[in-house]
C-alpha cells in the first residue's frame, strides 16, 4: 500500500509527557542534549535519545529524561528492556521531528515504539516498531508495557496511526491531541489491542480514519470526554479477521461528540467465522453533528467479498441506525435509550436491523427497528 500523502510526511510530537509519581528527590536527569541531541531539525538525534534510554533502564534510580524545547529530528529509536528501572519518565518540552521524505520514513519504519519485554513497576521502554501491519510508520506504539501514563501528547500528521497500544496493562491517556487531515489515509487516533484496563480521557483527535480503533482482545476500557471529528469515529473492529480471535469487553464509550464524521459509535466485524466476541459495551450521552453514519453495527464486513460465507448486506440510505448483524450469530441484548438523530433538522430518514434483538426505553428517533 503506497499513500503519498503530502501532509503525512511531518511526524511532530511535542509535549509528551508520561508522568509517574514519585518524589523529584534522588531522580537521575537525562537532557538529550548532553548526550549529543541536536535541537536543529536535521541532525539524527535518535543515537541520542537510545543512549540516555540506556542509561535510565540500566539504573535502578528514578530517571527523567528530558527533551528540551526545540526540534529534535528522529530517524529511528530502539528502547527496549528488560531494565533494572521501574521509574522512568520522558519529560518532551520540545518537538520530535520525523524526516520530511516520506520514503526515508516509510523505509526504514520510523516511530516511536515502547516495548516492556519483563514487567516491572513503571517500566517502560520503547521500541520502534519492527512489525508494522502496513508497513508505514506509526508514530508512538507501546507494547507489553504496564502502568504507562501519557499526559499531554500531541501528535502531528502520522503516516499510519498515531498512537498503539498493544498488550499492555494499564494505560491511562489524558489530554491527547491528535491532529491529521481528514482526507489522510489509514491514520487512525489512537488504536487498542490485546489490553485492559485502559483510559482515553479528555482528548481531542482529528484524523482522517478512526478516532480510535479498538481491536481483538481489549477488556476495561474506559473513553470519556472525547472530541472526534473529522474521522470514521469510534470503532470496536473491525474484528473477525482472524478465525482464532480474543474477544473485546466491557468497553465504556462516555460523554463523546462526533462532529464531522463518517461514523459516530460503531462495531464492526468480518462476515465470517471467528471465535471473537463482542460483549458489554455502552455508548453514553453521545453527541452527533454531521454525522453521516451515527450508530452502526456491521457484522457483514467483507471489504473484498471474499471468504465471507453467508454473508448478506442489508443496504441502505440516510440511515442513522444500523443493526446488520449476522444471521447465524445474531445481535443480542442491543438497547436503546433516548436517542435523537434528526437528518438535515428533519426527523432521520429511518433504522434497519437485521438479526438483532433488544428493547427501548424513552425518546427513539429515528423509530427504532428492533
Ligand atoms: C546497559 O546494559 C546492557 C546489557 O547489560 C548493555 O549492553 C548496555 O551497553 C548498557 N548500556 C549502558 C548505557 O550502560
Ligand atoms: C502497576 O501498578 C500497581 C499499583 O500502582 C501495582 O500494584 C502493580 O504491581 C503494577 N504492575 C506492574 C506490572 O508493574
Ligand atoms: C469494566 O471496566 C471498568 C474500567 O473501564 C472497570 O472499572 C469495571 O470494574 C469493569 N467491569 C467489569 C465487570 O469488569
Ligand atoms: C430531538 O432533537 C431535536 C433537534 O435537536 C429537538 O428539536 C427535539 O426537541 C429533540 N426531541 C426530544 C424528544 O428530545
Amino acid at each position: 500500500m503506497k499513500i503519498n500523502n503530502p501532509f503525512s510526511s511531518i511526524l511532530l510530537i511535542s509535549f509528551f509527557s508520561i508522568f509517574f509519581t514519585k518524589s523529584i528527590a534522588d531522580v537521575m536527569f537525562l537532557n538529550v542534549v548532553n548526550f549529543g541531541a541536536k535541537s536543529d531539525s536535521k541532525t539524527d538525534s535518535s543515537y541520542a535519545f537510545s543512549s540516555a534510554w540506556d542509561l535510565a533502564c540500566n539504573s535502578s534510580k528514578s530517571s527523567t529524561i528530558y527533551i528540551p524545547k526545540g526540534n529534535f529530528l528522529v530517524k529511528q529509536v530502539y528502547f527496549k528492556g528488560k531494565c533494572n528501572n521501574n521509574a522512568i519518565i520522558f519529560r518532551i518540552d520540545g518537538t520530535i521531528v520525523a524526516p520530511f521524505d516520506y520514503n526515508v520514513i516509510g523505509n526504514e519504519k520510523i516511530g516511536f515504539y515502547f516495548k516492556v519485554l519483563m514487567v516491572f513497576q513503571f517500566l517502560v521502554v520503547i521500541l520502534m516498531d519492527k512489525d508494522l501491519v502496513y508497513g508505514l510508520a506509526k508514530t508512538l506504539g507501546f507494547s507489553n508495557s504496564n502502568n504507562v501514563s501519557i499526559t499531554g501528547l500531541t501528535s502531528l500528521n502520522s503516516q499510519m496511526f498515531h498512537i498503539v497500544i498493544n498488550g499492555c496493562k494499564s494505560v491511562k491517556m489524558q489530554g491527547v491531541k491528535v491532529y491529521a487531515p481528514g482526507e489522510s489515509p489509514n491514520t487512525d487516533g489512537i488504536h487498542v489491542q490485546l489490553s485492559s484496563e485502559i483510559s482515553i480521557l479528555n482528548s481531542i483527535i482529528s484524523t482522517g480514519d478512526d478516532c480510535i480503533s479498538i481491536g481483538p482482545g481489549t477488556t476495561n476500557l474506559w473513553i470519556q470526554n472525547v472530541a472526534c471529528g473529522p474521522g470514521h469515529g469510534i470503532s470496536i473492529g473491525s474484528l473477525a479477521k482472524d478465525f482464532e480471535e480474543a474477544g473485546v469487553q466491557n468497553v465504556t464509550v462516555k460523554s463523546v461528540m462526533f462532529m464531522n464524521t463518517q461514523n459516530g459509535v460503531r462495531i464492526k466485524t468480518w462476515g465470517r467465522p471467528s471465535t471473537g466476541f463482542v460483549n458489554n459495551v455502552l455508548f453514553q450521552h453521545v453527541t452527533m453533528i454531521d454525522v453521516q453514519n451515527p450508530i452502526v453495527i456491521d457484522q457483514n464486513y467483507c471489504p473484498y467479498n471474499k471468504n465471507c460465507p453467508g454473508q448478506s448486506r442489508v443496504s441502505a440510505t440516510r440511515v442513522a441506525m444500523k443493526f446488520d448483524c449476522s444471521k447465524r450469530n445474531p445481535c443480542k441484548g442491543i438497547k436503546l435509550e433516548d436517542v435523537n438523530l434528526s437528518y438535515k433538522n428533519e426527523p432521520a430518514a429511518e433504522a434497519s436491523c437485521a438479526n438483532v434483538a433488544g428493547t427501548t426505553t424513552g425518546v427513539i428517533q429515528p423509530t427504532s427497528c428492533l
